[in-house]
């Protein structure tokens, strides 16, 4: 019997997936018969734009988590695929912090070489798994929109690729409830220039709190007012930037902090991030994680430990993407071919975890977690066919990367660097990120052509 296994999601996490058993079977294995199941109308996750916020046209909460005028904000080098380089896609070399669009046409460009589109069921929403331990196979119930029929389906393995930047975590402060302006998540942010002239408030001080924060200046807002809750970022803001510490109430339109200082604002942005969260899942198989590098209960990072027929992919808090979610898609295709065997002792796999969590532990620098993640990766790849790439080259680009950010904030992305899958420079874009406000596809590729 030819078994089955089902993907939840076609972000890039699922595509990986499926393009790692689409390389099996092109290289002559017999692979099981793959469902990816997707709610949105098209591929790309995140990377899937939407103007829409709150519902979508079906009455589900909205995927994505993007907005106009975002750029990559690493350098691209350090996500390339290994089977599919940029130059490959685009014909060229190109510059290394590419606009949303351009990245999403990178990751379809792979999948739409692969034939993989046919294997995705669009418009598929999960409603609900359930595990029956006497048959070793799990019920999926599916809504089809396309129909507006609901079923269910077996499988014998289930793969979770439905991301965790999409589900907003969303504190209440004093005052919030009479603010008299915008109150918003960063997963409903969508264009910058709403903000034109207006004194925002952002809580948080992470890649949100810093792009969207970034966005808002380079598109014209008045101020820019950053509250943390742990530490400043401490960058070298301009000058109508300031980080100010905790916020403790709102009164009116007046934020206080917690040093006593008070500001007028017209709007705050809660970039206070994401929860993992699966409303699809029963108990005995809801991953329940903090957003860290070692994901609580899972083996390899991938195998849930209490039910190994079980996996989940990009879980992660993530330095690297696009190749990591590759690495444990190569990986979790071997372990159900069975070429890689998962361990039959559960104290093995929890030791595992417990390893990780440790080592993750032992030193809070960034360099140190970049390097661990790495470090992850190879160890991966190492146990499978995927095209092995120099990964201490990518951790330099991200090093560098984080230089170039501690000298200039507004700067960073006009930096290049070399790929590692080709060896070629990426060129300087011709146009800085502070006036290039047109980020469609066209514009930076043509004036990539013009450098
Ligand atoms: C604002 C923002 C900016 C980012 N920018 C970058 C960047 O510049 N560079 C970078 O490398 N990474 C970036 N990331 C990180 C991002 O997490 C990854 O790039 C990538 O999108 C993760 O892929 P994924 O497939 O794991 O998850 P997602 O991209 O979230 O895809 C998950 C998919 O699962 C589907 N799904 C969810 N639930 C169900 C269900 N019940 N039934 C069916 N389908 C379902 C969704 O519709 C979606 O298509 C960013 C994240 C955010 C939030
Ligand atoms: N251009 C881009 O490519 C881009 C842009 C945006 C986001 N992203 C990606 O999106 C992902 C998520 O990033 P994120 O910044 O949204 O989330 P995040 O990294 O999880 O950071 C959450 C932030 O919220 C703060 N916070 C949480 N609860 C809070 C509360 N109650 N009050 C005040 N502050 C609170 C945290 O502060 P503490 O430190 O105090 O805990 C932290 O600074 C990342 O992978 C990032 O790379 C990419």
């Amino acid at each position: 019997m030819v078994q089955r296994v089902a993907i939840i999601g076609a972000g890039p996490s699922g595509l990986a997936q499926l393009r790692a058993f689409e390389s099996a079977k092109r290289a002559g294995a017999e692979i099981p018969e793959i469902v990816c199941f997707e709610k949105q109308s098209n591929w790309g996750g995140l990377w899937n734009y939407t103007w829409r916020t709150g519902l979508d046209e079906h009455g589900e909460p909205v995927h994505c988590s993007m907005y106009r005028y975002l750029w990559s904000n690493g350098p691209k080098e350090g996500l390339e695929f290994a089977d599919y380089s940029f130059e490959e896609h685009f014909g060229k070399q190109i510059a290394s912090y590419p606009p949303r669009a351009v990245l999403f046409d990178y990751i379809q460009g792979r999948v739409e070489k692969a034939g993989v589109r046919h294997m995705i069921r669009f418009n598929s929403v999960i409603r609900w798994v359930e595990y029956d331990p006497e048959t070793e196979m799990f019920t999926i119930t599916v809504h089809d929109y396309d129909k507006d029929h609901t079923y269910r389906e077996e499988f014998d393995y289930v793969i979770v690729a439905s991301g965790h930047f999409s589900t907003p975590n969303v504190p209440y402060y004093e005052g919030f409830d009479t603010f008299n302006g915008r109150v918003l998540h960063a997963h409903d942010f969508r264009d910058a220039r709403e903000f034109r002239d207006k004194d925002i408030l952002i809580l948080g001080t992470s890649y949100s709190a810093e792009d969207i924060g970034s966005q808002c200046w380079k598109y014209g807002c008045k101020s820019v007012t950053v509250a943390h809750r742990t530490a400043p970022m401490g960058f070298d803001w301009p000058d109508n930037w300031e980080e100010v510490p905790a916020l403790v109430k709102v009164d009116g339109n007046t934020a206080y902090f917690k040093d006593g200082t008070s500001k007028k604002v017209d709007a705050i942005i809660l970039c206070t991030g994401y929860k993992h969260f699966f409303n699809f899942l029963p108990d005995d198989l809801r991953l329940k994680t903090a957003n860290r590098l070692a994901t609580h209960d899972l083996y390899k990072g991938v195998v849930y430990v209490h039910n190994t027929k079980m996996f989940y992919l990009g879980m992660q808090d993530q330095w690297f993407t696009f190749n990591m979610f590759d690495a444990q898609a190569w990986w979790v295709r071997d372990a159900i071919m069975g070429k890689i065997e998962i361990p039959a002792d559960k104290q093995v796999l929890l030791d595992d975890v417990k390893e990780r969590e440790e080592r993750e532990d032992a030193d809070p620098s960034s360099k140190y977690a970049i390097q661990y993640q790495g470090d992850y990766v190879k160890e991966l790849i190492a146990e499978t066919d995927y095209p092995s790439f120099d990964v201490d080259g990518a951790c330099q680009a991200f090093f560098e990367w984080k230089q170039h950010k501690a000298d200039d904030i507004m700067k960073f992305r006009d930096n290049s660097y070399k790929s590692v899958i080709t060896g070629t420079m990426a060129p300087v874009h011709h146009t800085p990120w502070k006036d290039a406000l047109d980020d469609s596809l066209e514009t930076y590729l043509s004036v990539n052509d013009a450098a």
